[in-house]
């Protein structure tokens, strides 16, 4: 497969084509981990955190939320189209901060720590799992939650990196890669890299004919 060419024009590309909504709007259901809205848990999987950290804001709604209870709210994604949107939207609420970057590259070089930290059919379906949960887990605050959410893997196909031509098929050759495991693969590869009370699930579509939601909870020892 070509290396991974252009993620940040890709999801710039993604980002342009996300509605825009008002403020008001866009806080109702902000925070859920499913593709419905409205269904399934919500940031109670968090715990009760003072701080927490956001892999791929995308308009930064979910930061916004929990903003407004009060929790610095940090939120990191490699796309300026949504980075410039999540400030235009939400640059005026106090403890809600956006940065732009990879979030590899962000958790590598800072040296703060959060009490969760989230992604929420983010950055983390787009990283190498065995890079990404050690830089994440060196993040966390002892006894800190890694909670992450997006689209099942499809039964009875190969696990791992999966590969995707990110232009469409008339268009240039940017790959992109999404890592796609089966819940127990998730529990066994957040236990090796040292997470603790995993709970690792696929939540059903409020209507069982459709696509799950896959629902995975973690946290560092204390
Ligand atoms: C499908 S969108 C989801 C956005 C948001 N969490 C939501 O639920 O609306 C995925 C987001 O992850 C970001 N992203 C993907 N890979 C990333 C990476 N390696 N580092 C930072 N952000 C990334 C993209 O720019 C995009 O905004």
């Amino acid at each position: 497969m070509p290396s991974i060419t252009d993620p940040a024009g890709y999801w710039d590309r993604y980002g342009r084509g996300v509605a825009d909504e008002t403020p008001e709007d866009a806080l109702k259901n902000a925070f859920g981990w499913c593709q419905y809205e409205g269904h399934g848990p919500g940031d109670e999987l968090l715990g009760d955190p003072l701080t927490t950290l956001e892999l791929g804001h995308g308009r930064g709604n979910a930061v916004a939320a929990l903003a407004t209870m009060g929790i610095t709210a940090t939120g990191v994604d490699l796309s300026p189209v949504q980075v410039e949107a999540a400030h235009a939207r939400w640059g005026e609420l106090a403890n809600a901060h956006f940065e732009r970057g990879d979030v590899l590259d962000f958790l590598i070089t800072t040296n703060r720590r959060w009490d969760a930290i989230y992604s929420i059919w983010g950055a983390v379906w787009f990283t190498d799992p065995n890079v990404l949960l050690p830089a994440v887990l060196d993040r966390l605050a002892p006894g800190g939650r890694l909670v992450f959410s997006h689209a099942p893997h499809i039964p009875d196909t190969t696990t791992g990196a999966i590969g995707m031509w990110a232009a469409g098929y008339t268009g240039a050759q940017v790959a992109m890669a999404r890592w796609s495991y089966h819940p127990d693969q998730w529990t066994e590869l957040l236990t090796r890299h040292g997470y603790t009370e995993v709970h690792a699930r696929v939540l059903p579509a409020p209507d069982p004919a459709n696509v799950g939601t896959l629902l995975v909870e973690s946290r560092r020892r204390r």
